[in-house]
């Protein structure tokens, strides 16, 4: 297969020790539960201002490598005209988007789903490419339910659309993200949930391995392997280190580029410590770092408060969010 040094300079550049993935890419739809958090109603104006408060904050930089939109803010920009996709590049982080159009019943299979958005991908990506975008993210869904959920023909065909997603984005010199995401949600045990993490990945990888997808130029994005949010025995960040870590030595091959962990709906604290336990494990064959989302903006947003005085307030409280996150990738905290 021909190499494609674009996307190992890219993957290079968005997995710098130290940095991690702001996962900005909220729909119009779910950037209005951040908004209602704030008070404000969901109006595009107001999913301007929130966007711009995170894409302009100042020194933002030397934490954040990437930053992962939605369609609606690539094609965005500041009250003062600048492209948000531009303000990125000028501050040296990749500007990312999210590709995937979110998940349908998977019919035949109570409870599970399977994610949209194949069609025309690669004109999308080529014009997403000219919008600044040099990397991407698609997000299939595995819920944890009774002894046959996820059951292995969900497992099987999310992983298919992962793997043509990935074709696809690397055809364009765009880096994917997959991101098989766990879900955090019900009251399954570890145990159980390193299981079926542990399945899904090495269903995945075999699946991109199948479709000759380069490893090297694709950056897989994780839950974290924890209990259900709803059992009884919740897990310490130990624990959670020691499950996540065996779970990626059991499935995911040394020639990926690297690993970002998603928040799942855990708080900026947890997710931070959890982090921090697995980068204290030592070196390990992939970069890891964290790419959230709810665990970065929840601090800003209280900071913020829908409220025009407090915008450099809620700009210093994500940037020191992304600062603890930069320092628990490195096992510093
Ligand atoms: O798809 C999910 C996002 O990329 C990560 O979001 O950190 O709030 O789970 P989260």
């Amino acid at each position: 297969m021909k190499k494609n040094t674009k996307l190992y300079e890219t993957a290079t550049a968005l997995l710098e020790p130290g940095k991690g993935i702001l996962a900005a890419d909220e729909s119009d739809a779910t950037a209005g539960k951040r908004l209602d958090m704030v008070h404000l109603p969901n109006e595009p104006e107001h999913r301007r201002d929130f966007r711009e408060i995170l894409f302009t904050a100042p020194d933002i930089e030397k934490y954040v490598s990437g930053v992962i939109m939605y369609d609606s803010s690539i094609r965005n920009s500041t009250k003062d005209g600048m492209p948000f996709a531009d303000v990125l590049t000028a501050k040296g982080i990749v500007p990312g988007i999210k590709v995937d159009l979110g998940v349908r019943d998977l019919e035949g299979f109570k409870g599970e789903v399977v994610t949209q958005g194949l069609d025309n991908l690669a004109e999308r990506f080529a014009e997403y490419y000219d919008l600044g975008a040099r990397f991407a993210k698609w997000r299939s869904v595995i819920t944890i339910d009774e002894d046959e959920t996820p059951t292995e023909q969900s497992l099987k065909i999310n992983a298919i659309m992962l793997a043509r997603y990935a074709q696809i984005a690397q055809a364009a010199d765009i880096v994917p993200i997959v991101e098989p995401e766990v879900i955090h949600a019900g009251d399954h045990s570890l145990e159980r949930a390193e299981l079926v993490t542990t399945k899904a990945l090495q269903i995945l990888f075999q699946t991109l391995l199948e479709y000759r997808v380069d490893l090297s130029g694709l950056i897989l994005k994780s839950s974290m392997v924890l209990a259900g949010d709803s059992y009884s025995d919740q897990t310490s960040p130990e624990e959670v280190a020691q499950a996540t870590l065996r779970t990626f030595h059991m499935s995911v091959p040394h020639a990926c580029a690297g690993i970002v962990f998603l928040s799942g709906g855990q708080s900026p604290e947890r997710s931070t410590q959890n982090l921090n336990a697995i980068a204290k494990m030592g070196e390990q064959p992939w970069p890891i770092t964290f790419s959230f989302s709810r665990a970065i903006e929840e601090p800003m947003l209280k900071a913020w408060g829908g409220k025009p005085e407090n915008v450099q307030a809620a700009q210093e409280a994500l940037v020191k969010t992304c600062e603890q996150n930069s320092l628990a990738s490195l096992g510093k905290l």
